[in-house]
Parts: C-alpha cells; structure tokens; sequence
C-alpha cells in the first residue's frame, strides 16, 4: 500500500514540487501525451502538469481528495484534466491510455507493476518517492521507502532502464534539543502514535541534533 497524507510524507501539503522532477518530465513531449498521475491526492501534480500535456488523468481512492481536485480544475478552467476515484494498487493502467505515468509521493511494487504492464517501449514512468533515510533519526525508515538499490532492482524487475535518479535531501541542524523538538513539533502527534516521537527526543537527549528529510526522483523508461 502506498502511503497516505498522514504517513511519511516528506513536508506538510503546501511543499513545493521538486523542481528536478518536473524539468525531467518537461523534456518529454507532454503536448502530445495523456498523463496518469496515480495517488493524485487533491490533485497537485496532476493540475501543474494539465497546461503542458494532451491530458491529464488524476487517481485516488480518497474520495474527498478527489472531490477538491475536480474543484481545482473547475476553478483554473482545465478541461483536459479529469479524476477518478480508485485503488491504483488494484486497477490496471491501460484503461486510461497513458503514454506515460507518474506517482508523486504515493509510490510503491503494485503501482510499478502496473506502470510496467500499461506502458509501451519507449515510455515513461516517472516519480518522487521517500528514501530510506527519510526521518532516520527516529531510527526506523518508513514502510513506504525506498533505497536506491532497491528502486533500481524494482524497475529492472518491472520492465523500465532508469535514465535518472538523484536523492533530494534536506538536513536540518539544530543548536540544542529544544530546537530539534521544536521542528519537528507539527509531527508530534503522529510520531506519538507511531513510537516514532520517543525515539526522536532520545535521540537528541543522547547529542543528536538533525532532522533528514530525503526522497528520491525518479525517472525510467520502458525497455
Ligand atoms: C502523500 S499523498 C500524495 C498525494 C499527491 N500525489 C501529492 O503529491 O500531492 C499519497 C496519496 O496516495 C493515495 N493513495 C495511497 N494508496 C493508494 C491506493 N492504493 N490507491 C489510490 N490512492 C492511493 C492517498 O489517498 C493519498 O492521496
């Protein structure tokens, strides 16, 4: 399963896309392209790419996410972008006719899997996904990560040659324990319930003093 809003997202909603992944995909001929942005969530991704492409398909299965994309892509008059409620780790991609496929945030084996049988050689699949090293000071990485090696080993398994890969990472440093618990302090109530937050408040007890967030960017295309 792919992770939700509330787990492992790397920021808070209003983060800024990654400017690498998005000039990646730019160098594609997306005017000419239908686009399926599987885990389009509220639809981010999804209405950033509708000006540039043919199309621009949005899957979620939160309804009340995709409820507000429609509300988006009514209010920016995008007639080309349309969303569909739905399990992208269920269905399959050909349906939707994709010339290329992206999962922003939402990534995991099925939705490569997929990706691997609904596009041709030649085609793309691009994504942002959580590194392992996302959080490390909580000492334990997310179920929804990623490791370079085994993102590599994933794609070949699924059909795709990667032509990027690059890690974005983000370490903050912190002068005292106060400082590190105050970063990280809109989390504290999901680190609570998750075992993570005592681990993190060890951790800078014990002279720890960041806070890594890292996720990787993808792009492969299919052999
Ligand atoms: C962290 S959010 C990212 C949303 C969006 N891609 C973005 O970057 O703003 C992950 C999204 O994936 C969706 N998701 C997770 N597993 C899914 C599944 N199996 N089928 C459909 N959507 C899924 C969640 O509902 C959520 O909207």
């Amino acid at each position: 399963m792919a992770p939700s809003p509330a787990e492992g997202r790397p920021g808070e909603p209003t983060d800024q896309l990654s400017t690498a992944f998005l000039e990646r995909l730019k160098s594609e001929p997306l005017g000419e392209m239908t686009v399926l942005d599987a885990g389009t969530g509220s639809g981010r991704v999804a209405l950033a790419l509708a000006p540039l492409c043919r199309a621009v398909v949005g899957v979620d299965r939160d309804a009340r996410a995709i409820d507000e994309a429609r509300r988006s892509a009514a209010a920016a008059r995008l007639s080309n972008v349309r969303f569909v409620v739905g399990d992208i780790e269920v269905e399959e991609y050909a349906p939707f006719k994709p010339d290329l496929v992206v999962a922003y945030l939402c990534m995991s084996d099925a939705i490569a899997e997929r990706a691997g049988r609904a596009l041709r050689p030649g085609q793309v699949f691009a994504f942002v996904a959580l590194h392992n090293d996302q959080w490390k000071e909580t000492g334990r990485p997310s179920r929804f990560a990623y490791g370079e090696t085994g993102v590599r080993r994933l794609l070949k398994k699924t059909g795709f040659t990667v032509e990027h890969l690059e890690v974005e990472r983000e370490v903050k440093a912190f002068a005292s324990v106060e400082e590190g618990l105050a970063a990280a302090i809109g989390l504290q109530e999901r680190w609570k319930q998750d075992g993570r937050w005592f681990r993190y408040v060890k951790f800078l007890e014990d002279g720890g003093r960041t806070l890594t967030r890292a996720q990787l960017v993808v792009k492969a295309r299919k052999a």
